[in-house]
């Protein structure tokens, strides 16, 4: 079967090209007998995950692998299993011999723009060990105790993993905001999950740019009532302003706690919170996802066997920033679990120069790296010079995530990037997850590559793609992603979303009535050999670089402004960032259309909601196309930006009438002849 007619930013998928490593035959097995294995696998799926969660420590033993929560939908893994993820990412090794070997390797933003001097530090397994103890006996005496909610705004310095994993020595439970994210955003997250605590920083360097993160918290802190206390993590020098009586500095804090300090983890219950990490949906506030400590690390610990191979010479690199999943899971826990070796960097791809990572790679010698599809598009505009110029001869797998990669970005990483060597894999999986579900597999068994697919879902995973009513499509035919089991590292009890089981049964289990799929929000392709090529979003979910917004945040940043009356969000597709938001925009009385107001929108959303949103284009129109109930036609507003023919949008529409649509359609197009640029 061929690909003909499915295609990806417009280049066809090439469902039967297969690509064999010479290097890797040791690891290959045909299809068929990946798909037995996955088979068993899922049939006996709590069997499997029990002889996978036995390869991770213990506190003591579950009593039952997998039990219904008091919410729809929401399990409980491990039943009466006591662990600690920190003592796995830690203690673990730090009482066996990986007590001496090196932990993380971290490097700064090169401050002189030039390259040098470069900062970098260093921590062996025993020295984060004992940093990480130091900063929990300090929490210790701030009061910061089991179940206590923290939230985390910082940039990507260590001090940001040594939380995490303080705080979940603690048991406390903490959310990560990301770093560009804007004060209104912090207030929100910082506000729906009640945390006590605020860990932040002075200021950090992006593009030799300085960034006053203080000062944005300090605007979040004016409306968030929960918080008694904020620590200050020194790192630029700027100056902050620090409020008598709540703000402390981190090492005027560890200056205080002994030496020698411990703190004993925590016996946590497996399905007791680690964090709740804020994502966005398709209307209202973020959801935030619960993760706990034992499923999560059952997942993490696996995947990195199965699909980063990770051994104890390795030198494992994570592009992604902990303000996301890919950085929870794949930065801190996953690696730290599996005792590797890891690499972080702070500041961007291509400052000083485009070849920031490959002569990161190079003078780490990086062996496992895991990378980003807009990132690759983007440096890949830069031609091959960048990455020739360096000895990337240590690589030996590349994996990229967030979103899907075009064959071309593909065949560049694969190529280019990766000598022709090295599986070059494109994981699927989403903040909900907790970690990798479809992927190749190397360090298990290896199918043949296919430019741009998924691979297979993972043993255990019982992804598949059907319906609207739950049945499997045919190979080759778009239908609904969703995973028809629980898995390890699924949202986590007591209620999937923080406060509100509800939504979470709403959001995910209502697609597909009664049958108890979770479905994930993607369109996808599974082909003939049963490879998985996820297509993009259903819903109203943009993919902007890989990151993740809701189109009803942009539109409700949008009318905060005081010019706007409505506003539409729609994706268009993107060369480089996949995807790019567009808004249409309904001005107030008084208020003139025009290239200032246009700019003047586009600055709001980059201050009120934060840069990586910003619309790409900004339309004025008289009215929205909307219903008779008032809701605005959203496939037809996204029919319009991507230029498609109505006939598409018609049948999709939920509740106007095909002539309503029709009307409204030639309208909004005439409403907006002459304004493409
Ligand atoms: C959405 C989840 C998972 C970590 C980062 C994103 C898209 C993610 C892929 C991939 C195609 C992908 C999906 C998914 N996505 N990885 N390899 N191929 N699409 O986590 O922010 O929760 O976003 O990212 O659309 O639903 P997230």
């Amino acid at each position: 079967m061929s690909g003909e007619g499915v295609s990806f930013l417009g280049e066809p998928l090439p469902f039967s090209e297969y690509i064999e490593l010479p290097n890797w035959r040791h690891r290959h097995v045909g299809i068929e007998a990946y798909r037995e294995f996955w088979r068993r696998s899922v049939e006996n799926h709590e069997d499997f995950w029990a002889s996978v969660a036995r390869e991770i420590e213990w506190f003591s033993p579950w009593e039952k692998v997998l039990e219904k929560g008091e919410h729809p939908h929401v399990y409980r893994w491990f039943v009466g299993g006591k662990i600690n993820i920190s003592y796995l990412c830690l203690d673990k090794h730090v009482r066996g011999w990986r007590k001496n070997k090196l932990a993380l390797i971290w490097e700064g933003e090169p401050v002189d723009g030039k390259g040098e001097p470069r900062e970098v530090r260093k921590f062996t397994y025993y020295e984060l060990w004992r940093e990480i103890n130091k900063i929990a006996y300090m929490l210790k005496e701030l009061g910061i105790k089991r179940g206590d909610k923290v939230a985390l705004y910082m940039p990507m310095i260590p001090e940001l993993p040594m939380m995490l994993l303080a705080l979940a020595r603690l048991g406390a439970i903490f959310t990560v905001i990301f770093s560009g994210f804007s004060a209104e955003n912090l207030a929100i997250r910082i506000n729906d999950l009640g945390a006590s605590l605020l860990v932040t920083a002075d200021g950090f360097y992006r593009r030799g740019r300085l960034i006053n993160l203080k000062e944005v918290a300090d605007k979040a802190l004016e409306s968030t009532p929960s918080i008694e206390r904020v620590i200050v993590v020194k790192r630029a020098g700027n100056e902050v302003r620090m409020k008598q009586g709540r703000d402390l500095w981190l090492h005027e804090e560890l200056a205080k706690t002994p030496a020698a300090a411990y703190v004993e983890p925590e016996r946590m219950n497996s399905d007791d919170i680690l964090y709740v990490l804020y994502t966005s949906g398709t209307t209202g506030k973020p959801k935030g996802i619960i993760h706990d400590h034992g499923g999560y690390a059952v997942l993490l610990n696996a995947t990195m066997k199965w699909i980063f191979d990770i051994r104890d010479d390795d030198i494992y690199f994570c592009v992604a920033d902990i303000g996301w999943v890919t950085g929870h899971s794949y930065i801190v826990f996953g690696p730290m679990i599996a005792g590797a070796t890891l690499v972080m960097y702070e500041g961007s791809l291509d400052y000083p120069e485009p070849d920031r990572w490959w002569a990161m790679i190079e003078r780490y010698g990086v062996s496992v790296f895991y990378t980003t599809p807009t990132a690759v598009r983007m440096l890949m505009r830069f031609g091959e010079e960048p990455v020739k110029k360096h000895n990337l001869s240590t690589l030996r797998i590349i994996h990229s995530v967030g979103e899907p990669i075009n064959p071309s970005a593909w065949r560049w990483l694969y190529e280019v990037v990766g000598d022709s060597r090295c599986p070059v894999g494109s994981t699927w999986w989403m903040t909900e997850t907790g970690g990798i579900m479809i992927s190749h597999a190397p360090g298990l068994m290896l199918v043949p590559l296919k430019p741009g697919t998924n691979g297979m879902p993972l043993p255990g995973v019982d992804a598949d793609v059907v319906d609207e009513n739950g049945e499997p499509v045919k190979p080759g035919e778009r239908g609904l992603l969703v995973i028809k089991k629980p898995w390890p590292g699924m949202p986590a009890p007591p209620t999937g979303m923080w406060g509100e089981p509800e939504r979470y049964r709403q959001v995910y289990f209502e697609k597909i009535k009664d049958r108890g799929f979770f479905f994930s929000g993607d369109y996808a392709v599974k082909d003939g050999d049963g490879y998985i090529w996820v297509a993009g979003r259903a819903d109203e979910v943009l993919k902007v670089a890989g990151h993740r917004i809701g189109t009803y945040e942009l539109e409700s940043a949008l009318v905060s402004h005081k010019a706007v009356a409505e506003a539409a969000v729609a994706g268009v597709p993107d060369e480089v960032k996949g995807e790019v938001p567009i808004a249409y925009v309904v001005l107030k009385e008084g208020y003139k259309p025009g290239p200032e107001i246009a700019e003047e929108l586009k600055r709001w959303v980059k201050e009120s909601f934060g840069p990586i949103a910003v619309p790409s284009n900004v339309f004025f129109v008289s009215k929205l196309p909307k219903t008779r109930s008032g809701k605005i036609m959203r496939r037809l507003v996204k029919a319009v930006a991507v230029g498609k023919p109505l006939g598409d949008v018609t049948t999709l529409e939920d509740e106007a009438a095909v002539e309503e649509v029709r009307q409204a359609y030639e309208e909004f197009t005439k409403a907006l002849r002459g304004q493409k640029t």
